[in-house]
């Protein structure tokens, strides 16, 4: 039996597999330290997101293999920590050089949950440990303000050289819309192209600072606003909303061809408004039909990140400008969506670590 001592853990340590990305977690450069007093043991493990859904399973697996390598060892101390790995890009890191990730919440039609998902999925990250930025890039018709009831202005913050916009805050995620720069119930008429330059302006001057994932809450379709998206920065991926009864129709594979063709990644889909219990019987009732989510997944090779029930909390929780996954963190339809924002961090480690895909130039000048 070999000694204990750092290199021969490490060595025990590669028998671990992190399961979503499909390899050790020594090749993975995920050990960062390895500390031995007498006989006990302590590791750290960095992982790839705060949010990552086998934090557990991870931890146990590095005990196991340390003890069954080593059976007289003391105590094992396992140290969980994360950094997000940056999705490199130069185009990227030109305009948001501190931000790691960049990912658009999107659907083929409206009104299918795209901010409600969003923005509960943006404050689950933060609750996780990650730093969240979330851009409403629904110029016309901005919710995230109500969503997250923030009313003030933003403030401006300048640098030495130039003049930034300061995002606003609240519930741990830094947020900008359209909607805190003009009048309440002014209406909101843009024509295209100005659309398309709010859209580039949140990107280079708003001082995001520091980011692990910076979320883009679309407006529907695959108009101006994403393909001006899409041909600013390459984004790390898209979530696709979809209803269960959405699936049927050509507009939700049409809005997954316009990433694809682009080569942004479909990260995976959501199934919103999926089902409902109610509270007096706990009857299941499918209102909008079943597992269409799942089925459009699976037709298309793409991850189901997971369904989210229909309840008036969500509702409510979206009107009065508190998140359910804040205002009510243990009921079934925030675990879902934290569920959901543990599967696409992994989603997201999976696609950093594996392909890069190759680097095209953007045009969209047909459909
Ligand atoms: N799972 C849910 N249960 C109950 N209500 C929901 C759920 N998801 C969303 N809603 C509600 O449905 C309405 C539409 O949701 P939301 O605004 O998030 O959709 P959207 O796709 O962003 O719409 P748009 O296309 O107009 O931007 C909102 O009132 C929201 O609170
Ligand atoms: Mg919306």
């Amino acid at each position: 039996m070999s000694k204990l001592q750092p290199d021969t853990i490490l060595e025990a340590l590669r028998t671990v597999n992190d399961p979503d990305l499909n390899r050790d977690l020594v090749s993975l450069n995920m050990i960062k330290d390895i500390k031995i007093h007498d006989n006990d043991v302590l590791v750290v493990v960095e992982l790839t997101t705060p949010a990552c859904p086998l934090k557990d399973k991870i931890k146990d697996d590095c005990i196991d293999a340390i003890k069954s390598h080593f059976p007289s060892v003391g105590k094992i101390t396992i140290e969980m920590t994360a950094k997000v790995r940056a999705n490199l890009d130069e185009r990227k890191n030109t305009i948001l050089p501190g931000v790691k990730n960049t990912i658009a919440v999107a659907s083929g039609k409206g009104g299918v949950g795209k901010s409600t998902v969003a923005v509960n999925i943006s404050v689950a990250l933060a609750k996780l440990g990650a730093k969240v930025g979330l851009i409403d890039a629904d110029i016309y018709g901005p919710s995230i303000p109500l969503m997250l009831g923030i009313k003030e202005k933003p403030r401006v913050f300048q640098d030495v050289q130039t003049a930034k916009m300061l995002p606003l805050e609240n519930f741990g995620i830094k947020v900008i819309s359209i909607g805190f720069l003009i009048e309440d119930d002014a209406p909101v008429i843009w024509r295209g192209p100005m659309a398309s330059g709010a859209i580039k302006q949140f990107m280079s001057d708003v001082h995001w600072d520091e980011l692990d994932y910076l979320i883009f809450d679309l407006p529907p379709g695959t108009g101006d606003i994403q393909l001006t998206l899409v041909q600013t920065i390459p984004l790390t991926g898209a979530v696709v909303v979809t209803t269960p009864q959405d699936v049927s129709l050509i507009d939700v594979r049409k809005a997954i061809r316009m990433f694809q063709r682009v080569n942004v990644p479909i990260l995976g889909i959501v199934e919103n408004m999926s089902y409902f219990i109610a509270p007096d019987t706990k009857k299941k009732y499918d209102i909008f039909g079943s597992g269409g989510g799942s089925k459009l997944a699976s037709e298309l090779s793409l991850p189901l990140l997971g369904a989210i029930p229909i309840n008036p909390n969500i509702r409510i929780g979206g009107d009065d400008g508190k998140p359910i996954v804040f205002g009510e963190p243990d009921s079934d339809e925030s675990l879902k969506i934290l569920e959901i924002s543990k599967n696409l961090a992994a989603q997201i480690s999976i696609n950093t670590l594996s392909v890069k895909t190759p680097k095209i130039d953007i045009s969209l000048g047909e459909n």
